[in-house]
């Protein structure tokens, strides 16, 4: 039988690690396999191309530029470990995933999401993640909890006003994509992994 693929989205500091462990420890308890990915990256390559996209000295790079690359470590990602894990009967989790490309280089960026969805097209043809998990927070709430961890990359010294934008495409997607559950963050951690809980049941019903 077949794997399922759940992405896990949201802004900085939202708790996706967490999470994610979660889910993989749910799964593992109904003796179901699973891995756990990343976007960009999860593969060599991908890697290669995340340390490009993070990196503060990459202050020229264009909004195109940035969004092919994130579909380019998409691609590899997708050939080299989400399609054969899926073919093998894993499970995979990603932390992050296409809808964070809407998000940012949409919403935060301002390229226009009908582009976005010509790449994403292009690239996954009618693949799509079987279940989405939006984690919401208020933008400062989130902020201030990422800031405790480390120097920031490109993405995390953007400014309040780029997460606000971010953050709206997130929901306007959460709310028209049936495969996606926004679940409130500011909630406490029990409430949401309850919440997610609720989502995988169903999920393993259908299966
Ligand atoms: P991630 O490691 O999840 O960041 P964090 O742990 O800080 O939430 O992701 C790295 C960054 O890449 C994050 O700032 C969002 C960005 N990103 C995009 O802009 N577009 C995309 O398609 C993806 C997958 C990530």
């Amino acid at each position: 039988m077949k794997g399922r693929l759940i992405t896990i989205e949201g802004v900085e500091g939202v708790g996706k690690s967490t999470n994610i462990a979660f889910i993989q420890s749910i799964l593992s308890e109904r003796g179901i396999p699973s891995i756990a990915t990343r976007e960009p990256g999860g593969t060599a390559l991908g890697e290669s191309i995340r340390k490009l996209l993070l990196d503060k000295e990459q202050q020229g790079m264009s909004a195109l530029t940035e969004l092919l690359l994130m579909f380019a470590s998409r691609a590899q990602h997708l050939e080299q470990v989400i399609e054969p894990a899926l073919a093998g009967g894993k499970w995979v989790i990603c932390d992050r995933f296409t809808d964070s490309s809407y998000a940012y280089q949409g919403g935060g960026r301002g390229l226009p999401l009908e582009l976005i969805a010509r790449m994403e097209d292009l690239v996954l043809n009618d693949f799509r993640p079987d279940c989405t998990f939006i984690l919401d927070l208020p933008v400062e709430t989130g902020l201030s909890r990422a800031e405790n961890v480390g120097e920031k990359d490109r993405f995390e010294s953007e400014h309040t006003n780029f997460f606000k934008r971010v953050r709206e495409v997130f929901i306007a997607r959460g709310q028209s994509e049936p495969r996606c559950h926004i679940i409130s963050a500011e909630q406490t951690l029990e409430k949401v992994q309850s919440e997610i809980h609720e989502v995988l049941k169903s999920m393993l019903e259908t299966d």
